[in-house]
């Protein structure tokens, strides 16, 4: 059902699909693994190669899979999944099996997870972290969306191979 395609063969606009349809980040593999909403997050091209940044607050449980794991999912789907992206995005992995409560199916390959209902899935290598550091803040509005400091973790993620339906 899902086919490899090249990256420069995808019709998407970033902006409608990040920002409006959101997408799930899942790192981990079948030993343990955890998802959650973006809606936040860029595409594009560094250091020559194709690459997806997303941004994670410190406190999120997908965080500690983010670290411990090499690889990371970013997945897309139709909107008869909004329910279950909102599920995610409002509910901690740490308290609820949320991949089963969000009726997700987990498909594990090459070290990662990702979700049989997806429509497109860019699997990525991290390959830079950082951190979102308010001394960088020229726009002084920027601050309003850290109310309690909690920067934002950068994870650049070389995309490996992307899977479309
Ligand atoms: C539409 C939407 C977009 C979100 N985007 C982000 C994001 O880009 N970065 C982030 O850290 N949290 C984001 N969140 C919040 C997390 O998805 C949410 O806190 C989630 O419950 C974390 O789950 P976890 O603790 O299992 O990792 C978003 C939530 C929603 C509903």
């Amino acid at each position: 059902m899902f086919h490899q395609v090249n990256p420069l063969e995808l019709q998407c606009n970033p902006f409608e699909m990040i920002g409006k349809e959101w997408a799930l980040v899942t790192a981990g593999d079948e030993t343990g693994c955890n998802t959650m909403t973006i809606s936040w997050g860029n595409m594009g091209i560094m250091w020559n190669k194709n690459i997806v940044t997303i941004f994670i607050r410190p406190q999120r449980y997908t965080k500690d899979f983010l670290d411990r794991f090499e690889n990371f999912t970013v997945s897309f789907y139709e909107e008869s999944c909004r329910p279950a992206l909102q599920l995610c995005g409002s509910k901690s992995g740490r308290n609820l099996d949320k991949i089963k409560a969000a009726g997700l199916t987990p498909v594990y390959e090459n070290g990662m997870t990702y979700f049989a209902e997806a429509k497109l899935v860019l699997e990525c290598k991290k390959i830079y972290l950082d951190k979102i550091r308010p001394e960088g803040f020229l726009d002084p509005l920027i601050a309003k969306n850290y109310p309690d400091n909690d920067y934002h973790i950068i994870y650049m993620g070389e995309i490996t191979r992307v899977l479309q339906k």
